[in-house]
């Protein structure tokens, strides 16, 4: 059985089946052997694997001597203090062909030198095998990513566009972990708001006859009509009230009115998606209504839920407000839908992880649904099993102002409008750098969708999700710098380094071999190594930004090899043309996970 390093990933294995894995669970593999022969009396200690706080000492450190000390002192033990604990740990070390050297620095931490041969052929294998083998390994089979989840009528607007983005990125890098996930867009298809729709529909089509889609025009527009007889008109909101019942009692004349509205917008914000080649299953909050009762049932048998002030809420501890679950006028609402899908998930699903994304205004919400959600029984109380409900909550959008991000025009930002400016400004670029003329109208055109695109959802990839961060078209365009047009341009070079070569890759792939003597050819080739533990914490800690500083810094350590070690028509070409198509094959692979098409000339 292998159990990880605490110090990274707060998870409990749930399958004990784990082969290969990132470099860092080969190593903890490695000490986890050893700590049972150095201390089989406590057998439950994980060994703690990090990266070596000074590489002057080495690649990787064991840091479990001095809390094995403190376990241990005071009861009969063979060792007198946590360094000897270290030079036994280093002792009873498997040999391994990973491992050049270890050394004992402080007060017993390990260090360990890897092998370059090792981290040389490990790079070989799968330049072979491809990336896909050095997928990390997560303990987890199936997950839910609820996320960009837009409402109906309303507008989407740019957190529903993070949301979208960072949702995606999420998906992508558990489906490379091999974790089935269901995309889930939890549309905001139900609730009060539609009465008032569709009344607005019937009044100005009074002959029931639904519209074609013009004659409702801008879905925005009519929402924001029908909101205002909504406010005015008495007689209005009082039929726009039944309308609401009619159609939750499935009335075919309010359900095929739903059902239009619902598609009308759908076509709106799958352009969207289209442009950022999401893939999202839409599930919207009307799929759960009909597991809200018996969802409520469960919780109050558990004696969760209460009567307050004519509606039916769930107290939770510390919070002034409870959670409401049924409202006053007996209708249900935001949580009550959160509650039977959760339910739904965990039971009919079969989800071990549900992950929902969105700004961190709703974080009081998730919070509040989990607290109640752990108290009936549905989620275990320690955050650190699973199955597991997380909200991964995201800042704001500003804009340079300051202020929350809006266009001059209107309060609000057309997401397909901005997506279509990135693109348009990129084309300016290129032509601007003379590429009209040697390139096709089409080559423009892709390279100019696949920087522009790339370059807003790395914009907002890149920063630690939980801060706002500024809208800029001048920075995230910017070819300097940490920006995807920087990457993607680093990418297009390596690859062009390969092609001026005239060599055939695929041919150096099977016959070439990689070597690492120069020590900025170490460091890079370390850091290749290292990209599955990276994608594994981002995985864990549902961090995208993560993976993002990782390739900036990938980047860079090409860069400083590039300088420093001559590649073409040097003695060490074929292994330094291997050395480059891994590099480019771990950004490309850094790019499919940020949802960003890589460039190969520029
Ligand atoms: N429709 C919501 C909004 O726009 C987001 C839904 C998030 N998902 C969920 N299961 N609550 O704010």
């Amino acid at each position: 059985s292998f159990r990880r390093a605490k110090a990274s990933s707060p998870i409990t294995m749930a399958n004990d089946e784990v082969t290969g894995g990132s470099l860092k669970q080969q190593l903890a593999k490695l000490f986890e052997e050893s700590l049972r022969i150095t201390v089989p009396e406590e057998l439950d200690v994980d060994p703690a694997i990090a990266p070596c706080q000074n590489p002057k000492f080495g690649d990787y450190q064991c840091n479990n001597a001095m809390g094995l000390w403190s376990k241990v002192k005071g009861k009969s033990t063979q060792f007198k203090g946590p360094q000897p604990i270290g030079q036994a740990i280093m002792k009873n070390l498997p040999a391994s062909e990973m491992v050049d050297s270890c050394s004992i620095a402080g007060p017993g931490f390990v260090n360990v030198v890897l092998s370059r041969q090792w981290i040389a052929k490990s790079i070989q294998k799968m330049l072979v095998d491809g990336i896909e083998t050095w997928a990390p390994k997560l303990p987890v089979k199936r997950a839910v990513v609820d996320f960009s989840s837009p409402n109906i009528a309303k507008e989407m607007h740019v957190g529903h566009l993070r949301s979208t983005i960072i949702g995606d990125t999420l998906a992508r890098m558990l489906e490379y972990s091999n974790v089935e996930v269901l995309r889930r867009n939890h549309v905001g298809d139900w609730g009060t708001q539609f009465g008032m729709l569709i009344e607005y529909l019937f009044e100005k089509f009074p002959s029931g006859e639904v519209a074609s889609d013009q004659a409702i025009g801008d879905l925005e527009t009519f929402y924001k009509a029908s909101k205002q007889r909504f406010d005015s008109d008495p007689a209005f909101k009082e039929r726009a009230q039944r309308a609401v019942v009619s159609l939750q009692a499935g009335e075919e004349k309010y359900r095929k009115a739903w059902a239009h509205i619902c598609e009308i917008s759908r076509r709106g914000y799958e352009k969207v998606y289209q442009r950022l080649g999401v893939h999202l299953e839409e599930r919207g909050e009307s799929f759960y209504n009909p597991y809200i009762p018996g969802a409520l049932e469960l919780l109050s048998k558990k004696g969760l839920i209460e009567e307050s002030e004519g509606a039916r809420v769930i107290f939770i501890e510390g919070k002034n407000i409870p959670l409401i679950v049924v409202k006053k006028d007996g209708g249900y609402n935001y949580a009550s839908t959160d509650l039977a899908a959760l339910w739904y998930r965990l039971n009919e699903e079969k989800a071990e992880w549900i992950i929902y994304v969105t700004d961190v205004g709703q974080r009081e919400h998730f919070e509040m649904f989990f607290t109640a959600a752990k108290r009936a029984g549905w989620l275990p109380a320690e955050d650190i099993k699973y199955p597991k409900a997380s909200h991964v909550g995201f800042g704001l959008v500003l804009g340079e102002d300051g202020k929350r991000f809006r266009t001059r025009s209107t309060e609000t930002v057309k997401l397909v409008d901005l997506l279509d400016e990135a693109k348009s400004k990129c084309k300016a670029a290129l032509i601007e750098r003379g590429k009209a003329k040697d390139w096709t109208e089409e080559e423009l055109e892709k390279t100019a969708e696949a920087v522009g695109y790339g370059a807003v959802k790395y914009a907002d990839l890149k920063n630690n999700r939980t801060t706002n961060y500024t809208f800029s078209f001048d920075q995230m365009l910017n070819d300097k710098g940490n920006t995807a047009v920087y990457l993607l341009y680093a990418h297009a070079r390596i690859c062009s380094i390969i092609r001026k070569s005239g060599k055939d890759i695929e041919e150096l792939k099977k016959t070439g071999t990689l070597d690492l003597v120069h020590p900025d050819e170490r460091t890079l080739g370390l850091h290749l190594l290292q990209f599955a533990e990276v994608v594994e914490e981002a995985c864990t800690n549902l961090l995208p930004n993560v993976l993002c500083e990782y390739l900036y810094n990938l980047s860079e350590d090409f860069t400083r090899f590039y300088t420093n070690c001559q590649v073409v028509g040097s003695a060490e070409e074929t292994s330094r043309l291997l050395l480059c198509e891994a590099t480019a094959v771990v950004m490309r692979k850094c790019f499919h996970l940020l949802g960003i098409t890589p460039v190969y000339k520029i």
